[in-house]
């Protein structure tokens, strides 16, 4: 047999080439379009940075002010779509419910042929948040929710649409400022997914649907559900770090730790942190800030494992009244941008992605009747 050469989980792989997103290169570590992540943080707002993915540069303000009309006339969902939602169980996982809301838009909307794509990729994101927040207000309230709210900002209104009112403005700032940040993250698994699922001429609704089924799990976007689990476990930083110590000992995962490409840092934890240490002294919080800060320093002392983008985003939606269960669909209300511009990149210049593999099977075999068989 040919000796092989190990590429486990393609780590350390080009696998092509994007105009997107640099990781773990230029700037802060994080670029979009060649802009830094810091700069869009600070200065940009979501629709700003999904119009530049989207539609390939920064708006002027008039196209700006047109685009977000373009998103708000997006949101209402058809009627057989809300019934879909309301037979979708109410104790399903919400990621479910969003790969079923997607893959049931594909059926009633359909792509065509691709001359629409920017559209439909702007209805994708105006309507995953209706969709998510029509299924939890119908279930967990037993309400039938208008998901055509006044609000301009996508922030604004998926805050708006869960709590029944609209937000706080530091609230609705954060909740944006975490869209921007998972906006857009190169060939990460479930870019890749959809890329791969696009590389065969398919619709976009399919490709958004398979990269929500691998975003949904914990070593990708699950991971701030698992970290907020972790970080509720503890009442006091002292307690967290003995906790970790034993996690440690027995050789546990700790979620929202550690990352593929970025090796001392992820660029997008500063801007977390700071926006955890915001909400936690607004909301008079004195404790999941600590904890998750004591749990942060024994990884980083113990392991050299830096907390990744997941670690204090799930303090963030914690301190805004966001149920944990919620936490990894955001990613997607965000990462619908990234994962579209990603799909209509690789529409670009297509070719399919069909990689070899190494064959570690037995040698060829004599057929054997199955009467002969034992
Ligand atoms: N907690 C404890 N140990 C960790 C760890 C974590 N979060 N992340 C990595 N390690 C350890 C691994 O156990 C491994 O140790 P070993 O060499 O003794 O076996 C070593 O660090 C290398 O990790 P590995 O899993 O091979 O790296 P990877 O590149 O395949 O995985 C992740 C990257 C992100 C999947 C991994 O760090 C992880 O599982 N993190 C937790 C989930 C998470 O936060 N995902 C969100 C990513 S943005």
């Amino acid at each position: 047999m040919a000796a092989t050469k190990k590429t486990g989980g393609l780590a350390g792989v080009t696998a092509g080439q994007t105009h997107l997103c640099t990781v773990g290169k230029e700037g802060a570590g994080l670029t979009y379009r060649g802009y830094d992540i810091y700069d869009l943080a600070d200065n940009a707002s979501f629709e700003e940075v999904a119009y530049l993915l989207l539609h390939g540069a920064l708006p002027t303000k008039a196209e700006l002010d047109a685009y977000i009309i373009t998103i708000k006339a997006n949101r209402g969902l058809p009627e057989s779509l809300k019934t879909v939602l309301e037979m979708v169980p109410g104790d399903a996982h919400p990621m479910d419910v969003l790969r079923t809301g997607v893959s049931f838009l594909g059926n009633v909307e359909p792509e065509g042929d691709f001359s629409n794509q920017s559209k439909v990729a702007d209805r994708l994101l105006a309507c995953l948040p209706s969709m998510l927040l029509y299924w939890h207000r119908f279930h967990t309230d037993g309400v039938r929710i208008d998901t055509e709210t006044d609000d301009d900002s996508i922030s604004g209104h998926f805050l708006h649409m869960l709590h029944g009112a609209a937000p706080k403005e530091l609230h609705r700032k954060c909740l944006d400022t975490s869209l921007i940040l998972y906006a857009e993250h190169e060939f990460n698994a479930s870019t890749f997914a959809g890329r791969v699922i696009t590389g065969t001429l398919s619709d976009m609704h399919s490709a958004v649907a398979g990269a929500i089924g691998a975003l949904r799990g914990p070593l990708h976007g699950g991971a701030n559900e698992a970290a907020m689990e972790l970080i509720s476990k503890f009442d006091t930083p002292e307690a967290a770090i003995e906790g970790v110590h034993g996690m440690l000992e027995r050789k546990d995962l700790i979620m929202g730790f550690g990352h593929r490409v970025y090796t001392t840092s992820d660029p997008r934890n500063a801007v977390n942190k700071r926006m955890s240490k915001a909400l936690a002294e607004d909301a008079g919080n004195t404790t999941l800030y600590p904890i998750s800060e004591a749990i942060e320093k024994v990884m980083w002392d113990e392991k050299k494992l830096f907390a990744n983008a997941d670690f204090f985003a799930a303090s963030v939606y914690h301190f805004m009244g966001i149920p944990t269960y919620l936490f990894t669909p955001i990613f997607v209300c965000s990462r619908i941008t990234g994962w579209a511009a990603h799909i209509m990149e690789q529409r670009a210049d297509n070719k399919l992605i069909r990689p070899a593999a190494d064959y570690i099977g037995p040698d060829l075999q004599k057929w054997v009747p199955i009467e002969d068989r034992t």
